[in-house]
Protein backbone atom coordinates (compact mmCIF):
# COMPACT_ATOMS: atom_id res chain seq x y z
CA UNK A 1 0.00 0.00 0.00
CA UNK A 2 0.85 3.91 -1.12
CA UNK A 3 2.20 5.69 2.47
CA UNK A 4 2.80 9.09 2.82
CA UNK A 5 5.22 10.73 5.93
CA UNK A 6 3.04 13.33 7.93
CA UNK A 7 4.66 15.68 10.39
CA UNK A 8 2.51 17.09 13.34
CA UNK A 9 2.93 20.68 14.63
CA UNK A 10 4.75 19.12 17.37
CA UNK A 11 7.08 17.50 14.86
CA UNK A 12 6.55 14.15 15.24
CA UNK A 13 6.65 11.60 12.22
CA UNK A 14 3.75 9.61 11.35
CA UNK A 15 3.72 7.32 8.41
CA UNK A 16 -0.09 6.94 7.13
CA UNK A 17 -0.99 4.01 4.28
CA UNK A 18 -3.31 6.09 1.57
CA UNK A 19 -5.95 4.56 -0.63
CA UNK A 20 -5.51 6.11 -4.27
CA UNK A 21 -8.94 8.44 -4.79
CA UNK A 22 -9.47 9.43 -1.59
CA UNK A 23 -8.23 13.20 -0.46
CA UNK A 24 -5.18 13.86 1.27
CA UNK A 25 -7.33 15.00 3.99
CA UNK A 26 -9.61 11.87 4.46
CA UNK A 27 -5.85 9.78 4.32
CA UNK A 28 -4.72 12.03 7.35
CA UNK A 29 -7.56 11.72 9.22
CA UNK A 30 -8.07 7.76 8.65
CA UNK A 31 -4.32 7.57 9.79
CA UNK A 32 -5.34 8.62 13.09
CA UNK A 33 -3.73 12.25 12.97
CA UNK A 34 -6.90 14.58 14.93
CA UNK A 35 -5.37 17.66 14.90
CA UNK A 36 -6.26 18.45 11.25
CA UNK A 37 -9.91 19.93 11.78
CA UNK A 38 -10.98 19.69 8.58
CA UNK A 39 -14.18 21.38 10.23
CA UNK A 40 -15.83 21.85 6.69
CA UNK A 41 -15.69 18.47 6.24
CA UNK A 42 -13.63 18.55 3.07
CA UNK A 43 -15.98 20.96 0.60
CA UNK A 44 -13.26 23.90 0.49
CA UNK A 45 -14.56 26.67 2.77
CA UNK A 46 -12.54 26.46 6.06
CA UNK A 47 -9.13 25.96 5.55
CA UNK A 48 -8.91 24.07 8.66
CA UNK A 49 -6.84 21.16 6.56
CA UNK A 50 -4.11 23.54 5.65
CA UNK A 51 -1.01 21.60 5.11
CA UNK A 52 2.81 22.25 3.71
CA UNK A 53 3.54 19.61 1.17
CA UNK A 54 7.12 18.56 0.12
CA UNK A 55 7.86 20.66 -2.91
CA UNK A 56 9.53 17.93 -4.86
CA UNK A 57 5.76 16.55 -5.57
CA UNK A 58 4.23 20.09 -5.53
CA UNK A 59 3.96 19.64 -8.99
CA UNK A 60 2.32 16.28 -9.37
CA UNK A 61 -0.74 17.83 -7.76
CA UNK A 62 -3.65 18.93 -9.03
CA UNK A 63 -3.36 22.86 -9.70
CA UNK A 64 -5.03 25.24 -6.88
CA UNK A 65 -8.19 26.40 -7.91
CA UNK A 66 -9.37 29.68 -7.25
CA UNK A 67 -12.10 28.92 -4.12
CA UNK A 68 -8.70 26.88 -2.51
CA UNK A 69 -6.28 30.12 -3.35
CA UNK A 70 -8.50 32.43 -1.91
CA UNK A 71 -9.26 30.56 1.65
CA UNK A 72 -5.09 30.31 1.28
CA UNK A 73 -4.73 33.59 0.93
CA UNK A 74 -6.12 34.34 4.17
CA UNK A 75 -3.61 32.04 5.99
CA UNK A 76 -1.02 33.65 8.34
CA UNK A 77 0.90 30.52 7.05
CA UNK A 78 1.19 30.14 3.51
CA UNK A 79 3.62 29.19 1.61
CA UNK A 80 4.54 28.27 -1.74
CA UNK A 81 3.93 24.56 -0.90
CA UNK A 82 0.43 25.58 0.69
CA UNK A 83 -2.27 23.32 -0.01
CA UNK A 84 -5.57 22.79 1.54
CA UNK A 85 -5.31 18.93 2.13
CA UNK A 86 -9.32 18.00 1.32
CA UNK A 87 -8.56 19.26 -2.44
CA UNK A 88 -5.84 17.15 -2.93
CA UNK A 89 -6.61 13.41 -4.86
CA UNK A 90 -4.00 11.06 -3.86
CA UNK A 91 -2.67 8.94 -6.45
CA UNK A 92 -0.23 6.25 -6.68
CA UNK A 93 2.53 8.91 -7.91
CA UNK A 94 2.08 10.25 -4.43
CA UNK A 95 3.98 7.68 -2.38
CA UNK A 96 6.64 8.61 -0.49
CA UNK A 97 5.31 12.45 -0.20
CA UNK A 98 6.10 14.54 2.83
CA UNK A 99 3.57 16.50 4.27
CA UNK A 100 3.85 18.77 7.25
CA UNK A 101 0.52 20.06 9.10
CA UNK A 102 0.39 23.92 8.53
CA UNK A 103 0.28 25.97 12.32
CA UNK A 104 -3.28 27.23 13.16
CA UNK A 105 -4.63 30.11 12.09
S1 LIG B 1 -11.67 20.61 5.26
FE1 LIG B 1 -12.46 22.62 5.13
S2 LIG B 1 -11.30 23.50 3.54
FE2 LIG B 1 -10.51 21.51 3.68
Amino acid sequence: MPEIIVTTREGEQQAVVFSPGASLMQSICEGGLDELLALCGGVCSCATCHVHVDEEFFDRLEPVSEDEDGLLSGSGHRRKNSRLSCQVRMTDDLDGMRVTIAPED
